[in-house]
């Protein structure tokens, strides 16, 4: 009989050679909960989506997740079920539209009391359209407990969200900081902001202190930001996308998007093991 360890080698090279596409993995995270995770998650998604590139969208906070709500589409089991071997991976996800994916998740705690089963092969022997993903969006839960931490820094970009309130800024900054041990590039996006100006000015306050208090080398820079508008409240409550329609919101999340994705043009992808989405998994169990 064949022992766990070289049987998973063998699924891991089998899989290496199934790989089509490099995914690029996107964590949007917060210090403090309910500044536009969530909107902002599903509205980059979908703008990338409809540029015709292949986007997952992995909440991986199902726990208070809305992504469900804000797609208007309704799950009925997440990756928990796929770890219990209840489903496959392809069962659980939705297809929202033309070229974008939802994936539940769950929270990691849970994940973890699966970690020491058969994980791998369940992930790695389903041909799944997760490996053809141009983009991974994962919205995670707030602050940096739990696995968090796992996931952002696993991911290639972290977009940090803040809204201008000095509570939610402070936030903020501590995940900036903790952020900074593994990361040394971080991006921002400034929400419920009332102009561009006022979205510079607090970044730069941030940028400040990061620059004088965080030791390790930290590139922190400014994506773009989301001005408050009844656009993007009313579509949350309508269960429609704000990026849908022609308005100034829409505007300045596409000129979000476009910077991301002018962004990683220029960013040459290393070439290890993550770049898939079930190289990703296998990355995030194995640090439990
Ligand atoms: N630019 C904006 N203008 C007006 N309302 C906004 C804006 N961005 C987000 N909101 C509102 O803020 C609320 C919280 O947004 P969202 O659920 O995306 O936050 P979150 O960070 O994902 O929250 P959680 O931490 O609970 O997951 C929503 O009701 C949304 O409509
Ligand atoms: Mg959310």
């Amino acid at each position: 009989m064949q022992n766990q360890a070289s049987k998973l080698k063998n699924l891991m090279n089998e899989n290496k050679n199934k790989r089509v596409k490099d995914t690029h993995f996107i964590a949007i995270t917060s210090g403090k909960g309910g500044v536009g995770k969530s909107t902002i998650s599903a509205n980059l998604a979908n703008v990338l989506a409809d540029n015709n590139y292949k986007v997952g969208l992995f909440d991986a906070d199902i726990g208070l997740a809305n992504l469900d709500v804000i797609l208007n589409v309704r799950i009925q089991k997440n990756l928990l079920h796929v770890l219990r071997g209840e489903c496959s991976l392809e069962d659980i996800l939705i297809e929202v539209k033309p070229n974008l994916w939802l994936i539940p998740g769950e929270s990691g705690d849970e994940i973890l009391k699966y970690s020491d089963k058969n994980i791998y092969e369940r992930f790695l022997n389903q041909v799944s359209i997760l490996d053809e993903l141009d983009f991974l969006i994962i919205d995670t839960g707030a602050g940096i407990g739990g696995n968090i931490l796992h996931f952002l820094e696993m991911s290639d970009e972290v977009i940090v969200v803040t809204v201008p309130d000095p509570a939610a800024i402070t936030d903020a900054y501590a995940t900036i900081k903790t952020t900074s041990k593994t990361k040394e590039n971080l991006l921002m996006v400034l929400n419920v902001v009332k102009n561009e100006n006022e979205a510079l000015r607090v970044f730069e306050n941030i940028k400040k202190v990061a620059d004088s208090n965080i030791k390790n080398p930290l590139n922190l820079e400014l994506l773009g930001h989301l001005s408050a508008s009844k656009e993007v409240s009313g579509s949350i409550k309508k269960r429609t996308l704000f990026t849908d329609e022609n308005t100034s919101s829409s505007d300045e999340l596409k000129a979000l998007a476009s910077k991301l994705l002018y962004r990683l043009e220029q960013k040459v992808l290393d070439n290890t093991n993550t770049r898939s989405f079930s190289g990703f998994l296998r990355k995030i169990i194995e640090r439990f």
